[in-house]
């Protein structure tokens, strides 16, 4: 046996973690070269490294403490050592074969992050389960410094998509009241698809500007009075290549480009400016083409006046399953609806 617990020894003195080997009790039976030198690095009792104490007793005093000290642990700290605790518990029970968790512990001196990790001692032996204390300082920093770059990175997105929006809105007032309204239905349907928050973000910003290629269209075509003539049309439906043209060297982590794009694109791949059809069309597109068609029924133009609500819920019924992906017009069917009738 005492080959054997020196061998134990050797072993765990290699590792990086700070180790210790619990009985069937949860004392404290052995511990590694790293834990003592954690010890005393941290104001442990020299020479005892909590050899002998119960780790089970740990909440009584400060886990970034070595076993036995006597500190009073702040509320925080107490919450973590009671869940380290009971999570030792559950393994020395065999309920589970392994318990982790991270939590803070920070010296005077610097901020420190630590993985506890018990995983049951296996074979012949007086141990019953390993107590492993990652130091994971580094990972944590750099976790919180990819999170604060991510955020940075989003609020730059919104704001070049607002700065596009307000060029637009410069030469245009009729077209950015509709593409704002146009993003809030459209999220209303992304919602009711089951769309998580990031796909709900991209897709409010892509609604925002689905029109941004109007700014290209001379002025007095966009908001002229009469039926268009052919050459005219062309001339408006330019704005889906055009808006894609503005936006396609942006590096959006969302298919926004593609949803400018193909806003005008058709299911049944009746629609401009490449007559894509079915899934080939982006979500995105699919959706905006539906709040698109909803919103632009419903406004008042300059050259006509807005129809009812209910008109344009039939017009995006009528075109289930031909102009509109039918699972996108099945989601907007009920806010459509719900719209229909706060407005009669
Ligand atoms: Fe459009």
């Amino acid at each position: 046996m005492l080959q054997t617990l020196s061998s134990y020894q050797t072993v765990i003195d290699a590792m990086s973690a700070n180790i210790a080997l619990l009985d069937v009790e949860g004392v404290i039976r052995m511990v590694n070269r790293n834990w003592r030198k954690f010890s005393d690095a941290n104001g442990g009792t020299p020479g005892e490294y909590g050899i002998g104490h119960n780790y089970l007793h740990l909440d009584k005093a400060s886990s970034c403490e070595p076993p036995g000290n006597k500190l009073a642990a702040a509320p925080e700290e107490r919450k973590n050592l009671a869940q380290a605790v009971s999570g030792i518990r559950e393994v020395m029970a065999g309920h589970t074969n392994r318990f982790e968790m991270s939590y803070p512990c920070h010296s005077p001196q610097e901020e420190r992050w630590f993985l506890l990790t018990v995983t049951p001692f296996d074979g012949d032996s007086p141990f019953s389960v390993v107590v492993a204390h990652e130091n994971i300082t580094q990972l944590v920093k750099s976790e919180k410094q990819a999170l604060l770059h991510s955020q940075r990175l989003i609020a730059t997105f919104k704001d070049t998509v607002e700065a596009i929006s307000l060029a637009i809105e410069m030469k245009d007032p009729y077209t950015a009241g509709h593409q704002r309204q146009v993003a809030d239905l459209a999220v209303g349907i992304g919602e009711a698809l089951g769309l998580d928050r990031d796909q709900l973000f991209g897709l409010a910003l892509g609604a925002s500007i689905h029109d941004i290629g109007k700014i290209s269209a001379p002025g007095e075509i966009l908001n002229r009075p009469g039926k268009l003539t052919s050459p005219e049309f062309m001339i408006i439906q330019a704005h889906a290549d055009a808006g894609h043209d503005i936006l396609k060297n942006i590096g959006f982590p969302w298919p926004i480009a593609d949803m400018v794009w193909q806003h005008h694109e058709r299911w049944d791949g009746s629609g401009y400016p490449r007559k894509l059809g079915g899934e080939d069309i982006c979500l995105g597109a699919r959706i905006i083409a539906v709040a698109d068609t909803f919103d632009a029924i419903t406004s008042h133009r300059p050259y006509r006046p807005g129809r009812s609500v209910s008109v344009a819920v039939d017009e995006i019924q009528r075109g289930r399953g031909t102009a509109f992906d039918p699972q996108v017009v099945d989601a907007a069917l009920p806010l459509l609806r719900a719209r229909a009738l706060s407005a009669s």
